[in-house]
């Protein structure tokens, strides 16, 4: 996610801001800016890279006396990362600068627009419309800064935080918020402007905090102004919060580790990922990266997909997903072994990598090996600009915004999260699915991050089952269906953060000789949501049940079958069989999340592991 930073006030704002932008760091980045009111001009410095290389091209501003002025670390969702796609962005005259944290979805509509009316563009961000849109509305309508925000946001669908300075008002700041996080922090006449309170967390533990659909214009001398951006209603005394968090807990979103800042990200990310994708109601999902090379896809003799670790689990679902839906045949194959064993690859063939880093060594060989031999390969990833993203023909990110902690949690959900539109997507195509199915999918794909919402809430009943078996040996996680992917998924959770060994199988293999291992001491979790082989996985638990294991069961709510037979049960809300594996993978990473705190493991960073695997 990007971070935005900003000051008003006595002091001398450039080593603030540089500070601020250090401290937001670790939010993850690509790229950084810094914009100074310099007396009768505005200055601005912006540069690929880290904070660091910023404060390398901006020794003059370093020198200036300006108390105002913005800052930003970019994580790049539309252009890829260099100088020029780095904010802040200026409008044409000069005027305005402007930060943002988000998504503009009808960017490209409003760059038309503009452009027809004489604007030029020189990035190819979201965030430059934005900032020429102000500047149009500021001159057409004749308004003053505050005025010409607020109407151009009523123009825009998006998400977004954003600080606005205008040169002529360059006594003011104005910010707004839209689904992106935005603070004020209220000191001794100084402002300052943040994605969250660590860049001025040392200097107050005043904070507002605006509400989604909130502006508001901060001004030396008087009171901050919060007032609604689409009906223009006042916000009187808005709350200012006494803050007692550190620095740590601000960076986690007070959660103790970013693993479960992260999975309780997931709603949210969901939501980003389908976000100017999505429309449900009209049964629409817009994916260029789809659309361009759609026959591809649609003629395609099968489709590989290539991965390592959670994101190889996530082309598992989407194995049974295109099959199911689109009846393309899939292979699915670890990009270390696919590398090595001398393949058979075609032109027909569509080879989908799937990486949240998009820098894994061993999936950037195989895409490379896939393109030789003639493949289209089609990218999956959720860092913008990564290696992968720009070897591979074409793709689509996930939304999920920057992923810290080691193990992958909504990584694995936001990349299901495309693969099922894609899948969807194709199977209209084709005609495998009727016009009323895609509906029905779509609008299920819609709810799936309130169904997360859901499962989250059982997160203190997840953690007594964590305290009984945290000191256990072994696990074995069974799963049928769309759910074996993410009985693997769950053991590799475990394994990699708690360090105790699991194993994911086919429910129904157990009877091919891992059923020897049941006994007392065998904790089972067994992933039996109401859709597909319910009746088939029901025996499967009784088998275990009869030779004494100890059953933890994630079953949808109201089941009593399964329930009754189990020795703990996670229950999780209906849904469409093949969007399960984003809901039913929840509790899995909770769970493992607990048993490996309880075990005093280093949750974040695991012994053994790194977030990026860029070696062989
Ligand atoms: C999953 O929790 C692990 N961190 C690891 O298996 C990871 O999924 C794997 O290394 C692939 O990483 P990538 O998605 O960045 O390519």
């Amino acid at each position: 996610m990007c971070g935005i930073v900003g000051y008003i006030g006595y002091r001398e704002a450039y080593p603030i801001l540089i500070k601020g932008l250090k401290r937001l760091e670790y939010r993850g980045y690509d790229s950084a800016g810094i914009m100074l009111y310099c007396g009768d001009d505005l200055a601005v410095t912006k540069t690929k890279g880290k904070v660091s290389d910023l404060e390398q091209k901006s020794h003059a501003l370093a020198k200036s006396k300006a108390k105002i002025g913005i800052g930003h670390t970019r994580w790049a969702t539309h252009g890829v990362p260099n100088d020029v796609n780095s904010h802040p962005h200026v409008s044409n005259s000069g005027k305005i600068a402007l930060i943002h944290n988000g998504i503009i979805e009808n960017y490209d509509s409003i760059k038309r627009e503009l452009t027809k009316r004489g604007y030029v563009f020189h990035s190819d961000t979201d965030t430059e419309v934005l900032v020429n849109l102000i500047e149009d509305v500021k001159i057409k309508e004749n308004v003053k800064l505050g005025k010409a925000v607020q109407i151009a946001l009523q123009k825009v669908i998006g998400a977004y935080a954003i600080a606005v300075f205008d040169l002529d008002k360059p006594n003011e700041l104005v910010v707004a918020k839209l689904g992106s996080p935005l603070a004020i922090g209220i000191g001794e006449d100084e402002f300052f402007i943040a994605s969250d309170a660590t860049p001025f967390i040392e200097f107050t533990n005043n904070a507002l905090y605006l509400e989604d659909g909130e502006m508001a214009i901060v001004r030396l001398g008087r009171e901050v102004r919060v007032r609604k951006i689409q009906d223009d209603v006042h916000v009187h005394n808005p709350e200012i919060q006494e803050l007692e968090l550190n620095l740590e807990q601000i960076e986690k979103g007070g959660y103790e580790h970013f693993m479960l800042k992260e999975i309780f990200e997931q709603p949210n990310a969901v939501r980003d990922t389908l976000r100017g994708r999505l429309q449900a109601e009209q049964g629409v999902v817009k994916m260029s990266s789809i659309d361009d090379y759609l026959e591809k896809f649609v003629r395609a003799d099968r489709i590989l997909i290539i991965a390592c670790g959670t994101s190889w689990h996530a082309g598992l679902v989407a194995e049974y997903l295109f099959e199911d839906l689109a009846r393309i045949p899939v292979e699915v194959e670890y990009a270390s072994e696919f590398r090595y064993r001398n393949p058979v690859i075609t032109s027909r063939d569509v080879v989908i990598a799937i990486s949240q880093s998009g820098e894994t060594a061993d999936t950037l060989a195989a895409i490379k090996l896939a393109k030789e031999r003639g493949a289209f390969v089609y990218g999956v990833c959720n860092v913008v600009g990564s290696s992968i993203a720009r070897e591979t023909h074409t793709g689509a990110y996930t939304h999920a915004g920057p992923e810290i902690g080691v193990a992958s949690t909504k990584a694995f959900t936001t990349q299901l999260t495309v693969l099922s539109l894609i899948a969807a997507k194709m199977a209209r195509a084709i005609g495998t699915i009727s016009q009323s199915e895609f509906i029905a999918f779509l609008s299920a794909l819609d709810q799936v991050p309130s169904k997360i919402e859901t499962v989250l809430k059982t997160e203190e009943s997840i953690k007594k089952i964590a305290e009984v078996y945290k000191d256990a040996t072994n696990f074995l996680y069974l799963g049928r269906g769309y759910n074996f992917p993410v009985a693997l998924e769950g053991a590799l959770k475990l394994k990699e953060i708690s360090y105790i060994h699991a194993e994911g199988y086919p429910a129904a293999e157990m009877k091919h000789g891992p059923i020897a291992l049941i006994d007392e001491h065998m904790p089972v979790v067994v992933i039996a949501p109401k859709r597909g082989h319910y009746e088939k996985i029901v025996s499967n638990v009784q088998e275990i049940k009869a030779r004494k294991g100890k059953i933890i069961a994630i079953v949808s709510k109201g089941d009593t079958d399964i329930a009754n037979l189990a020795d703990h049960v996670v229950e999780i809300p209906d849904i469409h069989e093949a969007l399960t594996p984003m809901v039913t993978t929840v509790p899995l990473q909770i769970l493992s999340y607990y048993i490996a705190v309880m075990r005093g493991c280093n949750v974040d960073q695991p012994r053994n592991l790194a977030k990026s695997v860029t070696v062989e």
